[in-house]
């Protein structure tokens, strides 16, 4: 089981650094519509998301997750969109989104 010593010491340095680009991939997802720094109107229709606050963000987005939300009638859209994303991923999200600029 020696050989697979390296292999975990890898994990452990590199785990840091992957844990912080995650959140980013996770956005990636949001970017064609909401932008980089969460400051498009996306399709004409969302608010600003960029700096609106972490609580604010998780409400909306297990809302939308659970489909109890549509503020502009686009609720199903959003839903779609985080249709496969973890409680944990829509908390990382919504801190990222908090600190956007
Ligand atoms: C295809 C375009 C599209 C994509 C991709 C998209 N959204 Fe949205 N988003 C919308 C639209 C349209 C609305 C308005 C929905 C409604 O009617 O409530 C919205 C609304 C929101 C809101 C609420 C804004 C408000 O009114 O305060 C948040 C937060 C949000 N999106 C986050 C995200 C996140 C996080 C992702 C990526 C995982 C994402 N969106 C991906 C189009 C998109």
């Amino acid at each position: 089981m020696n050989f697979l010593k390296p292999l975990f010491l890898t994990f452990l340095l590199t785990f840091p650094l992957f844990a912080q680009e995650s959140v980013e991939i996770l956005y990636q997802r949001c970017v064609p519509c909401h932008g980089e720094n969460g400051r498009k109107v996306a399709l004409g229709k969302s608010s600003i998301i960029g700096g609106q606050s972490h609580d604010l963000l998780i409400q909306k987005l297990t809302a939308y997750q659970e489909g109890t939300l549509s503020i502009k009638g686009m609720g199903r859209l959003m839903q779609a969109q985080l249709r496969d994303y973890t409680y944990r991923d829509l908390e990382n999200l919504s801190r990222y989104i908090e600190s956007l600029h």
